[in-house]
């Protein structure tokens, strides 16, 4: 069966970009004019996703409004005849994929997160989409789709995860490799939770993007908290990899961690390198800075 379901967990605090995400959810921070959620939300489409389930939280409302018309922001931009912002502005509204939305009501973790979008999946293999992990597709085949096309191979629960520096491990879920039965898939000894960094297994990290069978709702449904005393994803996967294999595709591409605020930046330059608005006047920007660094 097609992997045609997608969650998106949105209920974060954003407290890395305090003060910005005190009233702002830290989805709709913009990269140079796209929110951070539409680009996950354009990935999914590009991927073959056709429902997208985003879970939210209190201060959320923000991101609804966002895929949402706004007929009276229409009517202005008709009347005076901005054509190409309404078509932009539209396009939101009608991506072509259904967006659905439930409440997490307590921060307590990416497990519980997921878990609340149970019956919404509905006995499907589907994939979870993390907004601060970002595939700007200069790849043609985007991340997801990457691992959708692995599961038609393998109808495996695989997950994405990529080479990151070593001191850096700690900030992720780490795995230990186990051999590999293509060129960028592995069998997965371990999956831990942010590691210590001498005691992680590999620099192979869990970056965001996870394509689960449905049986990971019967473990987390009995998932005990993990690290932080929350409810970890990475744990209920571990449990589920000793029952049935769990795979890691290993990500050659790149991906930008928009949710601290170096990454942050460095996305929304390279987003605006692309940009056909900003990419001229921004690269001749960079070279005139790099002569007075
Ligand atoms: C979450 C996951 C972690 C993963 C990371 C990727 O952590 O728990 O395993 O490596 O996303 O961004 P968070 O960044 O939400 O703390």
């Amino acid at each position: 069966m097609k992997v045609r379901k997608a969650i998106i967990p949105a209920a974060g605090l954003g407290t890395r970009f305090l003060p910005a995400t005190k009233a702002l959810p830290k989805e709709m921070l913009p990269i140079v004019d796209k929110p951070v959620i539409q680009f996950i939300v354009e990935e999914a489409k590009a991927s073959g996703i056709e429902d997208i389930l985003i879970v939210t939280g209190k201060n959320k409302r923000a991101i609804e409004n966002h895929f949402d018309s706004n007929p009276e922001l229409e009517q202005d931009l008709e009347k005076t005849g901005k054509s190409g912002l309404l078509k932009l502005t539209q396009e939101i509204t009608d991506l072509g994929v259904n967006v659905y939305y439930t409440r997490q009501p307590y921060p307590a973790g990416l497990g519980d997160a997921v878990y609340r979008a149970r019956s919404f999946v509905a006995g499907e293999s589907f994939v979870i989409m993390l907004g601060d992990d970002f595939d700007l597709m200069k790849d043609k085949v985007p991340l997801t789709k990457q691992l959708i096309n692995d599961y038609d191979k393998t109808h495996a629960s695989t997950i994405a995860v990529m080479k990151v520096p070593h001191k850096e491990v700690s900030k992720y879920g780490v795995i230990a490799p186990d051999g590999n039965i293509a060129p960028d898939l592995y069998n997965v000894k371990k999956f831990v939770e942010k590691p210590a960094v001498d005691k992680a297994p590999s620099d192979l990290a869990i970056i965001g993007r996870y394509l689960l069978t449905p049986e990971i709702f019967d473990i987390l449904e009995h998932q005990k908290p993990g690290r932080g005393g929350e409810f970890q994803l990475t744990d209920a996967i571990d449990t589920m990899n000793k029952t049935q294999r769990v795979f890691a595709h290993v990500f050659k591409g790149e991906c930008f961690d928009v949710g601290n605020k170096e990454g942050y930046l460095e996305t929304s330059i390279q987003y605006g390198l692309i940009h056909p608005e900003t990419r001229d006047a921004l690269r001749k920007y960079i070279k005139e800075l790099g002569k007075k660094l």
